[in-house]
Parts: structure tokens; C-alpha cells; sequence
């Protein structure tokens, strides 16, 4: 096994080595540039570790890795522009920098990218991988949807809001996980566990991202704080905070999720007082410890050592633990 720093650095290398700027130069420098931007690697250190945590070396599930980094970074280029997001990795978004129809056609061909990263693969592992990157990347899309739907309604459930991030988010690290199993050739029942471990460090992932969108660190953070405000979003936080509010809070904030004014400081201010004051804040740290903790459970059932369980219990603990 390596450390999560050295999968990193595993990443980072190939994703230097892959650079090649063809032309049109409008396609591919803005892929470069999203790719180059780096961010955590998440998926596909979650990938080379799940290969290795089953017994195959990190060099058979480099590809499926990186095939799901491309992904990620094609749904980044995209969702940037769905949320009129201005900052990434703390630079300027793709369609900033250049504009929305590059944003669009460098997204399209990221997506085609990715999945040629599978053709390296014999034919039934082959299968099984594209086969689940289909019916993943769907779900990103019917994700993607929802979360844009909801913020014109004011009537969202958190059952909604779950299942939203669990499609938008969840299932893309649950598959990340589950193609270093494939690749590694364990067991079904070992891959649908792993499977179900991310699934559920992603939702926790996703309700600790719409927490950070709110309270982190605009000097640190990457991206514009206060994003999900401006847009309407409807997160964890701002669900709990209607639930937990009285008449006069609660009817404050829905009047502002239904304005945009120009001034958007002030939106921002008085609904994180809100999110903080009524206790939703809290409520979204303890739903974060809550999906950590589900996703440790799968762990109970799986066919490995403990050493083993361990390295992935300590990525969980270090992801709840993070500030970007
Ligand atoms: C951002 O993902 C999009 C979400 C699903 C929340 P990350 O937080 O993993 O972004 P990078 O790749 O590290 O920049
Ligand atoms: C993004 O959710 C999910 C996908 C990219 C599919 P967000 O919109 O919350 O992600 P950030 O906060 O912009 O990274
Ligand atoms: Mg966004
Ligand atoms: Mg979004
Ligand atoms: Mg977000």
C-alpha cells in the first residue's frame, strides 16, 4: 500500500505526463488548464487505493483513475457554468476565462476523453467498467438537474435534498471506489461493498462541501463562499434551518431565497446567522459524522484485513477533517 500523499503524487505525475496542447487550441488549452489546476485527486487516489486495498497493484487501475478524474473535471467545466461559479481551485473558471461555448465544448470532449482511458482494458473488465461509468455518469446528469430544479422551489425535502447529492456527488466516489475493485478482479460482494463505503463518504462529502460553501475560508477555499447562497441553493443547511426556525427567521429566509439583489454581502451575512443561529449548522456537522460513520459499517462485512479497513477508516476521518 502507499500513503494517500504518494497516490497523489502518482496522479499529479500522469496527469503532467498525459499534456498534450493539438489543436483547435480553444478545445484543448482550456482542458488543460482545468486539469492542471489540480484540486484534492480524491477519485482516483480512492481508485489506485481500492486496487491495492484488493491485492492489484496501483499500475492496473491507473487509467480507470484517470478516466474518472477526466469526469470529475468535465462535470467541474459544466457545473461552473449551471452556477455562474466565478472561481475554481482559486483561479477563474473555464467559461470566465474564455467563454460559455468553450465551457461547453471542452466539457463535451472531457467526457469523451474519459471514457477512451478505458480502452487499455481486456474485454470483460472493459465491460464491467464502462458499463458502470454509464450508468454513473447518468446519474450525475439527473443529479446535476435536480439540484438546478430546487432552486426555484420552496416546498424541498431532505429525503429530496439526499437523494439529489447522492446522485450529483456520491455515486461518482462510490464508482471510483468500486472500479479498483473491478479492476482488481475481487469479489461482487467485496466491489458492492466498497461501492456502498463511498457512496456513503460522498454524501457526507457533499453536505461537508455545501458546509464549507457557506463557512469557509474565502482566503483558502478555492471558490466563491457564499456560491450556494446567491444561487438559491437548497442544502442541508438551509433545509435544517427552515425546519429548526421560528416564524420570523423562518419567513426572513425564504424571503431571501427568493430575491436576488444586488447586494449580495448582505444575503450572505444574514443567512449563515440564520444557518448558525438555528442550530443548522451544527445539525449539518452531525449528519457529516452521521454518513461517515454509515460508510465505516460496510467495512464490518468486507473480506479484508484490518490493517487494511484501517487505511480507509483514516481517509474518511481525515476527509471530515477537512477546510477545502
Ligand atoms: C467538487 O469536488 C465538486 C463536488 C462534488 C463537491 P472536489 O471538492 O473533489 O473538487 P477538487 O477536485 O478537489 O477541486
Ligand atoms: C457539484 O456540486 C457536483 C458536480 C460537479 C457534479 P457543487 O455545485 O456543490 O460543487 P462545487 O461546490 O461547485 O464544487
Ligand atoms: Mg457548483
Ligand atoms: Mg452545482
Ligand atoms: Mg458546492
Amino acid at each position: 500500500m502507499h500513503t494517500i500523499s504518494q497516490y497523489q503524487e502518482i496522479i499529479n505525475n500522469h496527469f503532467d505526463h498525459l499534456k498534450t496542447i493539438k489543436d483547435p487550441k480553444n478545445l484543448y488549452e482550456p482542458i488543460d488548464y482545468i486539469l492542471s489546476l489540480g484540486g484534492k485527486r480524491m477519485r482516483p487516489v480512492l481508485t489506485l487505493m481500492t486496487a491495492e486495498i484488493f491485492n492489484a497493484s496501483y499500475e492496473k487501475a491507473i487509467n480507470a483513475a484517470t478516466a474518472v478524474e477526466v469526469f470529475h473535471n468535465f462535470s467541474l467545466i459544466h457545473d461552473d457554468i449551471m452556477d455562474d461559479a466565478p472561481l475554481r481551485r482559486g483561479n477563474q473558471t473555464v467559461h470566465e476565462k474564455w467563454d460559455l461555448n468553450t465551457g461547453i465544448l471542452s466539457g463535451d470532449a472531457m467526457l469523451i476523453l474519459a471514457y477512451q482511458f478505458f480502452e487499455s482494458y481486456e474485454p470483460t473488465v472493459f465491460q464491467k467498467l464502462a458499463k458502470l461509468f454509464s450508468k454513473t455518469a447518468l446519474e450525475v446528469c439527473e443529479g446535476q438537474q435536480y439540484d438546478v430544479d430546487f432552486e426555484t422551489r420552496d416546498d424541498v425535502t431532505i429525503p429530496e435534498y439526499l437523494k439529489m447529492i447522492e446522485y450529483k456527488t456520491a455515486v461518482l466516489v462510490g464508482a471510483a471506489m468500486k472500479m479498483g475493485a473491478i479492476v482488481s478482479e475481487t469479489s461482487n460482494e467485496n466491489a458492492n461493498l466498497i461501492y456502498d463505503f463511498g457512496l456513503n463518504l460522498g454524501i457526507a462529502f457533499q453536505l461537508q462541501d455545501d458546509y464549507l460553501d457557506a463557512f469557509g475560508d474565502p482566503e483558502t477555499f478555492g471558490k466563491q463562499v457564499g456560491g450556494d447562497i446567491i444561487e438559491n441553493k437548497k442544502t442541508y443547511l438551509y433545509l435544517k434551518a427552515l425546519e429548526f426556525s421560528e416564524e420570523e427567521d423562518k419567513e426572513q429566509l425564504l424571503h431571501l431565497f427568493s430575491i436576488q439583489p444586488n447586494d449580495n454581502i448582505n444575503k450572505i451575512d444574514s443567512v449563515k446567522d440564520i444557518f448558525m443561529s438555528s442550530g443548522a449548522a451544527n445539525a449539518t456537522q452531525e449528519a457529516i459524522k452521521n454518513y461517515t460513520m454509515k460508510a465505516f459499517e460496510t467495512l464490518d462485512k468486507m473480506d479484508v484485513s484490518n490493517d487494511k479497513k484501517n487505511i480507509l477508516r483514516a481517509f474518511g476521518e481525515k476527509l471530515m477533517k477537512r477546510n477545502v
